[in-house]
This record gives structure tokens, C-alpha cells and sequence, in this order.
């Protein structure tokens, strides 16, 4: 690997990669030479190639891409480029093979491409992931998705895989409708998260369950927002609301401390503030906590607890203000029997937040099957429709499900704040615009009538 040139100063190696840059001086080319480890700089002196070779050195350009074999000569003290790891040698090329030649690129790949057109990028994102600042991004997520994982295993979570084919969810997003092909007129939907499957997995008998889980929603995007995202999603059996927050927040504190030792948490344990308290200090419910807004190393956790149970949606309707799986405050349990005051009676759902961003939401679920039925009843669900959409959970509620609870930070956002990019598009790799739109693929697009018919679809015109 490039990387490692340094390390093998008097041996010939043989490198793959891309010609970053060229520089011309006379009839001596020097190229930066990068792959995934680094860049080296590569020498090509007439008199150490075949006659062949010389003509091929002239249609050297940016990006192709090489196969080069030659020998890491140490550089002269005056030499040394400081600034690269490969900086104290240089590799004279002594074969070249031009494995594929390459178009100059629509943006410079040796730089940040913050400024360049976002569509342009989007576009051709497989080149703008080639720059560095994107493979740092790309890297460091996978890094802070390993450290998830490794995390949860550690403390015997079991990853389990949920369907992405499912019946809709009432989680308040709207849902992307998938049809079904052997039953016309039906349709799947994709989850908006594995909520059901979750608490399910707990009737199941896990107790501990993780997913790093992809979650789709057709709604306004916004620089936090993607139709498909990432969460950590988790589940636990026999917890109360101290145990999720207390496991969460050690979580965090560790994953600071392991791959973001740069960065101060500003205050631990992390604060902590009812929703009323909160929405009557900040205004808002994720409030900035930093000390100093402009410090990119400041990580100002707070937790926002006690979340309403209800709020009443853009038509006036009484919904959920979670989702309708979360249990009710004991404080408030008698109001919620009786169906009395129910804007003012609190949910045990909780939020963790980050420098001003929702970071993560969560609860301690109903488990029981009649307060769960009291829930929708009082959401105005009829009996008929509890049973065709959530007949599944009321039943399984009946089969000795323990009481559950848990958490779903949004991996999209974690990177984002971690990295101090702006928005969650600079750490997803193909991300969609702000259109739910891919640019590069050109995705949505129409589909042949063949195709559509066998999916039982017709479309309406206009
Ligand atoms: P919620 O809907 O609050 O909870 O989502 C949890 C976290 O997921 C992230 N998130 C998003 N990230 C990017 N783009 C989006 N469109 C988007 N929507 C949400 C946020 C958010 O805090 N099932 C429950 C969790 C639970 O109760 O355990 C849920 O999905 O970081």
C-alpha cells in the first residue's frame, strides 16, 4: 500500500492506484500517486523506462488509474515533504501499466468540494467520495458503527435483522408504499422504524436487542432529515427509565472517549430537564447546551424527560406525541384511566440531545394489553381498525410479554455532529437531495408498463 512506502526505502514495491495529480518538469514527470492509505510521489525519468514506456508517461492525467512498479529511493534532507507519511522517499518508477484511463473530472478531487455545486456533486458522488474530506467522513462512520456494535455485543445485545416489507406503522411519518405483485391491491410499507419488531423481539424472549437499522420516511427533508436513514436501534427487557438512560449515557461518554479523544463533554452526568421545564426555559424542546458555540470540540448532552403522552396534530386530532407504544407516568396514571386531561398527562419518554439536535427519542413501553387498547381508544381508533392494524401487538401483548423499554439514536446525526458537518448528507455515502431525489442514479423514475402491470399498478394521469 501507498501508505506504507516509507517503511520500504530501498526495495522495489508495486502500487495500484489513481494519479492524484502530474507536474511536468522537462522531460522528468512527477506524479502524487494516492489509494485508499495515501499518496506518494512517483519519478518517471526517461532513462529508467523502455522505449514504450516514454510515450505512455505523455497521457498521464488526473485520475487514471496505475499499476507502477519501481524502487522508494530516500529523499535528499531538502526534500522531505513534512506534510504527506510518505514524505522522506520517493518512488522511481521503473514499469508502468495504465490499468484505465480516466475523463478530467466535472470538480477538482484533490480538495474540499463544500463549494462546489451540491447537484454537480450529488451527481457524480462516486468522484466527490474519492476527495478526502469525504473518505475521512465515510471512514469515521464506519468506525463510530463498529464501536456501536462492538458496544452492544459487549453488553450481550443480540443483533437481529427486521423486515423492511411490513404492514404500516403508526409512528406519525408517512410511509413509502411498496405493491405486492401476488396480491393486487395490496401493499407493504417500508418501517419507518423496527419499532413493532422490537418490542416484539422482546415477547420473543431476547431481552437485549440491537440493529443498526435502516428507517425510511416520505417526509420534508431538511439538513437532519433523509428519507432513508440509520439508527442504533435497541430494546431491553426488566429495564426501567433509569436503567436505557444510564446504559445510553455511559455508551456515549465511551465512544468520546475511544475514537473522539479531542472532544469535551461539558457536563456529566448530563443534564437533565422535564419537557416542561424545558420547553418553558429554551423554547424548544433540544435545546444548545455548549458553553462555547464557536469550540467544534464542545459535545453538550442533555436529556429531556417526562415528554407529553398526546399532542393534537395539524387538524386539530388528538396523536401521539411519541408513538402510541409508550407508557404512561404512574404520577398520571389515574387521569389517563379515567381519559381525563390528556394534554397534561406525561409519558416515561425521554430524549437525548446534542449541541441543539434531537439526537436520539425513546420510552418505556405499555406491555400490558388493556392499557395498550385504552391508548388507541383514546387516540379515537375503532376496535375493528385496533385489530386489523395492531391486532398483532394487542395479541402478543396476551402471551406473557415483559415489561420493555428503549432507544434509537440516529447514527446520520451522531457523524454529523462528530465530523461538525452541517448537514447529514456530508456523511451518507449516497444520499438523496433535498428532493428525496438521487441524482445519480435519477431515482425516482418512471417504470416500463410491463413492469407496472405486473405489479397491479396504474397510473393516474396528470
Ligand atoms: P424517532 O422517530 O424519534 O424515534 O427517531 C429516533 C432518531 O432517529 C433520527 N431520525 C432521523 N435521522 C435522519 N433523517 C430522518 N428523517 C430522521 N428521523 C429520525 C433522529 C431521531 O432522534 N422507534 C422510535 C424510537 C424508540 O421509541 O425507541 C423512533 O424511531 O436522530
Amino acid at each position: 500500500m501507498i501508505g506504507e512506502a516509507a517503511s520500504h526505502a530501498g526495495k522495489t514495491v508495486k502500487l495500484n492506484g489513481w494519479v492524484n495529480t502530474r507536474r511536468d518538469m522537462g522531460k522528468i514527470v512527477f506524479i502524487d500517486f494516492r489509494d485508499r492509505s495515501g499518496i506518494v510521489q512517483v519519478v518517471f525519468v526517461p532513462s529508467e523506462l523502455s522505449e514504450g514506456q516514454r510515450d505512455l508517461i505523455k497521457d498521464l492525467r488526473s485520475e487514471f488509474v496505475l499499476e507502477i512498479t519501481g524502487e522508494v529511493k530516500k529523499r535528499d534532507a531538502k526534500q522531505v515533504n513534512p506534510n504527506i507519511s510518505t514524505g522522506t522517499v520517493e518512488v522511481l518508477a521503473k514499469n508502468l501499466v495504465i490499468l484505465n484511463t480516466a475523463k478530467t473530472p466535472p470538480f477538482e478531487l484533490d480538495r474540499d468540494t463544500r463549494d462546489v455545486n451540491e447537484e454537480v456533486r450529488l451527481k457524480y458522488r462516486y468522484l466527490d467520495l474519492r476527495t478526502p474530506r469525504m473518505q475521512t467522513n465515510i471512514r469515521l462512520r464506519d468506525r463510530i458503527i463498529t464501536f456501536f456494535r462492538d458496544y452492544m455485543h459487549r453488553n450481550n445485545f443480540v443483533e437481529i435483522e427486521t423486515p423492511i416489507l411490513m404492514k404500516g406503522t403508526p409512528e406519525g411519518s408517512r410511509e413509502y408504499i411498496v405493491p405486492s405483485r401476488l396480491h393486487p391491491a395490496h401493499f407493504y410499507v417500508l418501517p419507518q422504524s423496527p419499532q413493532q419488531f422490537k418490542q416484539l423481539c422482546m415477547v420473543a424472549g431476547f431481552e437485549r436487542y440491537f440493529q443498526i437499522a435502516r428507517c425510511f420516511r416520505d417526509e420534508d427533508q431538511r439538513g437532519d432529515r433523509q428519507p432513508e436513514f440509520t439508527q442504533l436501534d435497541f430494546e431491553m427487557s426488566f429495564v426501567t427509565q433509569e436503567d436505557v438512560l444510564a446504559y445510553t449515557e455511559a455508551m456515549f461518554i465511551a465512544l468520546v472517549k475511544e475514537l473522539f479523544p479531542d472532544k469535551t463533554v461539558t457536563s456529566t452526568p448530563f443534564p437533565r430537564m422535564t419537557y416542561g421545564e424545558c420547553m418553558n426555559t429554551h423554547g424548544n424542546d433540544k435545546p444548545d447546551l455548549r458553553k462555547n458555540k464557536n469550540d467544534p470540540n464542545e459535545l453538550a448532552f442533555a436529556w429531556i424527560v417526562d415528554f407529553p403522552m398526546f399532542e393534537t396534530d395539524e387538524q386539530g386530532n388528538i396523536a401521539a406525541k411519541h408513538h402510541p407504544f409508550c407508557s404512561i407516568k404512574e404520577e398520571d396514571k389515574e387521569k389517563f384511566m379515567k381519559g381525563e386531561d390528556l394534554m397534561n398527562i406525561r409519558a416515561n419518554a425521554y430524549d437525548l440531545v446534542l449541541n441543539g439536535f434531537e439526537l436520539s427519542s425513546g420510552s418505556i413501553r405499555i406491555h400490558e394489553q388493556d392499557l395498550q387498547k385504552l391508548i388507541f381508544d383514546l387516540l379515537g381508533i375503532e376496535e375493528s381498525e385496533q385489530k386489523a392494524r395492531f391486532g398483532h401487538m394487542l395479541e402478543a401483548f396476551t402471551y406473557g410479554a415483559p415489561p420493555h423499554g428503549g432507544f434509537a439514536p440516529g447514527i446520520d446525526r451522531i457523524v454529523m455532529l462528530m465530523t461538525g458537518e452541517p448537514n447529514i448528507r456530508e456523511v451518507i455515502a449516497f444520499p438523496k437531495d433535498g428532493n428525496a431525489r438521487d441524482l445519480m442514479m435519477g431515482a425516482p423514475s418512471t417504470l416500463p408498463t410491463k413492469t407496472l402491470n405486473e405489479a397491479n399498478i396504474q397510473v393516474k394521469k396528470g
